[in-house]
């Protein structure tokens, strides 16, 4: 059995927890690799509503296998509540924590929240989870890992280096409050305790895995357009959420990944700050929003919602080298008269056939609509791709010739069963 990586397509939310749901079904493991917290999975499944921000949406299967892969910056209090909201109902027992992820501290949430009033109508508009911060952190090499949190003597001696430098500039650059060691390392060592059970090295977890030919699914969060290199930076997160970084936030060789399915919402939607050339300022922005609930699952916020941007799909079926796409949400548009694709960008009277490398360029990009008529027809029961409405069909064709890419899994429900397979993304 193989390697199979999902990753966000667009800039997160794209539905990723209920196909990582699905897919976990025939899976002995799943890994998450990138982000922390700042993730929300909603998982609706036979044991009811689930909103997964650390946690691998496999956890709902007993014999499945949940590792929080090195590239995961984890936020132990956070953790902890969600663990204790699964305690009881399922199999907790099957997690491992990378002893190399980072932790999240007290540090990074305050200067990631100072950090954002800082830059004021520029505001990234992040999670404020610390996820800057932390990853910040871990490349200066200032950060604590949960390998730290199990020994006292070394973590006692390394957050009071660390915290002498945050507090200064907590202090000196944002004249607020400096933060207390001892409740900072009382605290931690306390999470250190609750987590050791979990927390090891995963490297061997995953050769023995690969070796017995296990399946084994890497969980992405965030999209592609969040990333820091390829995403509409400064606009970004701090993680690569792109496939090539299951690997490295694994510690698996690249060589093992056998199929990368790229996540896809039938529309856009984005939240924070940052260029969206799609985004929709009119009520059928607003209709979206309404019939999709489209909210964020871990702040709450409004998302802002827009066409298919075609342009920003196939940069990012190039850059994570996608053998299929899994598009969910396609029941949103049922209401919709006509629906439109974004399949170029205009920018001062020029055509731009690319997603531009700088956000100012993106910023000022005018899309370029192919108008394709909608099908007016509910689809959240249909089962297979033939009884979808013709109209339905060629949206998806459409996309599917645009991004250069077939489609695997088309999503019309939140449900598991809600699900139309095209194509198997595991190998048999
Ligand atoms: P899932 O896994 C959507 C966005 C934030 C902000 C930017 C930086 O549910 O798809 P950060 O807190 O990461 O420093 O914020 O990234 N963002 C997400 N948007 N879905 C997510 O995760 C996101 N995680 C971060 O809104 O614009
Ligand atoms: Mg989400």
């Amino acid at each position: 059995m193989p390697v199979v990586t999902v990753v966000g397509g667009q800039w997160g939310d794209e539905g990723k927890g209920k196909i990582v749901d699905l897919l976990a079904e025939k899976a002995d493991m799943v890994v998450r690799f990138s982000g922390g917290d700042n993730a929300g999975h909603t998982v609706i499944n036979p044991h009811g509503e689930f909103k997964l921000h650390l946690i691998p949406a496999g956890i709902f299967y007993s014999d499945v296998t949940s590792i929080i892969g090195n590239g995961v910056a984890v936020n132990p209090a956070s953790l902890l509540q969600e663990l204790d909201s699964l305690k009881g109902h399922f199999n907790i027992n099957n997690l491992y924590i990378s002893d190399r992820a980072h932790i999240i501290m007290p540090y990074h949430t305050l200067l990631d929240r100072l950090q954002e009033e800082r830059r004021g109508g520029r505001a990234i508009g992040t999670t404020l989870k610390g996820i800057g911060p932390v990853f910040t952190d871990k490349t200066a090499r200032l950060g604590i890992r949960a390998c730290d949190l199990l020994d006292n003597e070394y973590f006692k001696a390394r957050l009071a280096d660390v915290l002498e430098y945050k507090n200064a500039i907590i202090t000196g650059v944002y004249r607020a409050e400096p933060l207390s060691f001892d409740e900072i390392y009382e605290q931690y060592c306390h999470y250190g305790e609750l987590l050791s059970p979990y927390i090891r090295e995963i490297g061997p977890l995953l050769d023995d895995a690969i070796a017995a030919n296990k399946a084994i699914l890497m969980e992405g969060a965030q999209g592609t357009l969040l990333d820091p290199d390829f995403g509409t930076y400064p606009y970004v997160t701090s993680s690569s959420p792109i496939a090539a970084n299951s690997a490295l936030g694994s510690g698996t060789s690249i060589h093992e990944i056998d199929h990368v399915a790229g996540v896809f919402k039938a529309y856009s939607t984005r939240v924070g700050g940052g260029p969206m050339p799609t985004e929709l300022h009119d009520e059928t922005g607003e209709l979206i929003r309404n019939q999709a609930h489209e909210y964020g699952a871990t702040t709450g916020r409004p998302r802002r919602c827009g066409w298919f941007d075609a342009v920003a799909g196939r940069f990012s079926a190039r850059i994570n080298g996608f053998d299929s796409i899994i598009m969910t949400r396609l029941d949103i548009l049922d209401i919709l008269p006509a629906i439109k694709i974004c399949t170029g960008y205009e920018v001062d009277g020029k055509k731009l056939d690319y997603f531009p490398t700088s956000s100012n360029v993106l910023a000022q990009c005018q899309p370029v609509y192919e108008e394709l008529p909608g099908w007016l027809t509910p689809t959240s029961d249909i089962s297979t791709f033939d009884n979808l409405p013709p109209n339905a069909k060629r949206y998806i064709k459409r996309i599917e010739e645009l991004l250069v890419c077939p489609a695997s899994i088309i999503s019309v429900g939140a449900s598991r069963n809600q699900t139309i397979i095209v194509k198997q993304v595991w190998k048999s």
